[in-house]
């Protein structure tokens, strides 16, 4: 049966007050918490301190992407707050993520352990068209994040973020056992919002994604709890 620990709740909330409610109707549930740049930038490290104090997993989502030395200091800082989850996005390039690694060796505590580091392929709300017109990449979004996910692996991350879509040609590429995290869940009958490659949650799973991000499916519901628990319901009716 599977627990909620493979589900990542992204708090996408403008300040402590919004997210701690949703937090407190969560607690109990063994869920991984998703710390993004809404909330980060509204709240500082000192909320993301609190809520691993409080004993959960926590994934920083502040997708760094600047020049190498700027990547590696943005991550030493980060490592002091020991958060489970850091990432970069991978079109930095190798000598960006290969810092932010070392950026995060450096700033783990001595007998700490370092936060996994993680590279954003294309976004998922990025469909073809951005892609290729406004971005400028060529080929199919899969070719694109299947390449990034080499570069990503051959840097020394330990995985990607992608949509669940993609997930298959990532593991054949760099194997199974590097990390898969797939925003763009939307459960049956949601409504897709900015979301372009989506997919349900019993989807992602089926496809071997190793954490579902979920939002909106979540937050915004009347009661993120019930959500939840509906969500982890139907996955594990697949008997994972
Ligand atoms: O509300 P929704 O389920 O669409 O939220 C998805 C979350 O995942 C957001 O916090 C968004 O910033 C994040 N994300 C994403 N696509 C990526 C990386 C992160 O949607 N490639």
């Amino acid at each position: 049966m599977m627990d909620a620990s493979r589900i990542m709740v992204a708090l996408d909330y403008p300040g402590v007050k919004e997210a701690s409610s949703c937090v407190q109707d969560l607690s109990g549930s063994g869920v991984y918490l998703k710390v993004g740049m809404q909330l980060y930038y509204a709240a500082g490290p000192a909320y993301v301190a609190a809520l691993k104090e409080n004993g959960y997993s926590v994934f920083l989502d502040l997708k760094v992407h600047d020049i190498p030395n700027t990547a590696s200091g943005a991550m030493q800082s980060l490592a002091s707050l020991g958060v489970d989850m850091v990432n970069v996005h991978a079109a930095g390039g190798r000598r960006m993520m290969e810092a932010a690694r070392e950026g995060l060796e450096k700033g783990t505590p001595a007998g700490g352990k370092r936060s996994l580091l993680i590279g954003v392929t294309q976004l998922t709300s990025t469909n073809i068209e951005t892609m290729n017109w406004e971005i400028g990449i060529p080929g199919s979004v899969e070719e694109c994040v299947v390449r990034y996910a080499q570069l990503v692996k051959d840097s020394g991350l330990d995985g990607v973020v992608a949509s669940p879509r993609e997930v298959p040609l990532i593991k054949q590429a760099c194997g199974a056992d590097f990390l898969t995290v797939t925003p763009g869940i939307r459960p049956a009958g949601a409504d897709a919002g900015d979301q372009q490659r989506i997919t349900t949650p019993e989807e992602a799973i089926k496809l071997g994604s190793d954490y579902l991000v979920i939002g909106r499916a979540i937050t915004q519901a009347a009661q993120p709890r019930q959500a939840l628990d509906d969500i982890v319901q139907q996955i594990s009716s697949l008997g994972v």
